[in-house]
């Protein structure tokens, strides 16, 4: 094999709040020759999530911080180009953390091989992926069960649209919360939500009591902040919170006091468990059974946001912050024609629907911003 040249994400500053395309640098690596017991991998897709924000702060979190200057690590699903390892084969299929790059060299033991008849491939970044194996976890976590209120805030992205769903297929009633009448319309429509509301257009827990007038027995939290608060409101007796995510306050330089109503957890006997989808691993067996099963059964949405190219991974991450994404946001390594189409009808619907399309000066080497490729594409025609 020749010798290959590879695009890759770097981390150069650590971003004080909302993260900046100047907080990233875009390089060039030159991959060494394939030694034995090694398998070159290009990805397809990779993944962007919100815990990689708490990874570019300095000091230990739950998992450590992105080190300045090297390659991110992330979710991604690649094709096998060489081996030399009798695990895997030219072809195969495979899931890594080595998101953020364009090629990457690995032993067997990093990659996990997964079926290529399923599509698209970027699914198991999602729904069978690392997202959809919160939202299963989540559910167990909580013990959640039919006849369940259980309210989902975050509920259009990719934990959320799944969990909503799951919790629907367990026979709860299920209510979501999400940032525009888009997404509400997509939870009500295509998840299968008893009810949903845009968080953006009142206060949380007056459109919460509208929907669950005699509260809720369950919160899966993805955002904290205020819909934590509401949550904390509406609980019955017994109620559980499922602490998932707190995206509300990620972007915060410093963190902001508590809910205000805490003492519920006291006066309703609430139960709040943390969840962290690492501990899980070891029955990653029995989701894939259960949650591949439903979505072969076409039980299951899988609903996702494609961005195309690395140049644009960086602005695609950045836009999980605003909302950019219905479903999970992928990045999609090979920008065809095709992906660019499906990009350009994404912008163009946010536009129509006035969800700002975030803009950033031009920069060498830097990622490109969504609103920038589309002007590019509008202008110049399909690069392809
Ligand atoms: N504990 C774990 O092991 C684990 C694993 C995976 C994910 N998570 C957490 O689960 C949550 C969801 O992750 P995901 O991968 O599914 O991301 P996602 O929901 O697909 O994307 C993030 C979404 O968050 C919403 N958002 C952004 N800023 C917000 C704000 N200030 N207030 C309310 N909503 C806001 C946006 O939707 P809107 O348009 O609705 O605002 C955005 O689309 C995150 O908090 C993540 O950190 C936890």
């Amino acid at each position: 094999m020749s010798e290959i040249t590879s695009r890759e994400v770097h981390l150069i500053s650590h971003p004080k709040r909302l993260p900046e395309v100047y907080d990233f640098e875009i390089t060039q690596t030159q991959l060494e020759p394939l030694q034995d017991q090694q398998v070159l991998v290009r990805n397809l897709f990779i993944s962007v999530d919100p815990y990689m924000r708490g990874r570019m702060n300095e000091g230990k979190s739950y998992v450590p911080p992105f080190e300045l200057n090297k390659a991110m690590e992330g979710g991604a699903v690649g094709e096998v180009v060489e081996s030399r390892a009798s695990e895997f084969k030219v072809g195969d299929v495979v899931t890594s953390n080595y998101g953020w790059r364009e090629y990457f060299i690995a032993s067997p033991k990093e990659l996990h091989g997964v079926s290529r008849d399923i599509q698209p491939l970027s699914v198991y970044l999602g729904t069978l992926g690392m997202t959809g194996m919160t939202a299963w976890a989540g559910l167990k976590l909580g013990e959640v069960k039919a006849g369940d209120v259980v309210y989902i805030s975050g509920a259009a992205g990719a934990v959320g649209s799944v969990a909503g769903q799951l919790a629907k297929l367990k026979g709860c009633r299920v209510i979501g919360t999400a940032g525009s009448n888009e997404k509400v319309d997509f939870l009500r429509d295509e998840c299968g939500y008893d009810a949903a509301f845009n968080y953006r257009t009142g206060p949380v827990v007056e459109q919460l009591k509208v929907e669950a007038p005699d509260g809720i027995d369950v919160y899966f939290d993805n955002v904290g902040g205020e819909s934590l608060e509401a949550a904390l409101s509406l609980l019955r007796l017994h109620g559980r919170i499922i602490a998932c995510g707190g995206i509300s306050g990620y972007n915060d330089a410093k963190p902001k006091p508590g809910p205000s109503n805490l003492f519920n957890m006291t006066v309703k006997r609430l139960t709040m468990k943390g969840l962290i989808v690492r501990d899980w691993v070891d029955q990653q067996g029995e989701f894939e059974e259960e949650v591949g099963g439903y979505f072969k059964a076409g039980k299951l949405k899988h609903k996702e946001t494609v961005v195309c190219g690395i140049e644009n991974a960086v602005t695609a991450f950045i836009g999980l912050f605003s909302g950019q994404n219905i479903g999970k946001m992928v990045v999609q390594m090979e920008a065809d024609a095709e992906c660019h189409r499906r990009s350009l009808e994404k912008v163009t619907e946010q536009e129509r629907n006035g969800v700002e399309v975030i803009h950033a000066k031009d920069a060498p080497m830097h990622p490109q911003t969504v609103s920038e490729a589309v002007d590019t594409w509008r202008n110049e025609g399909d690069p392809n």
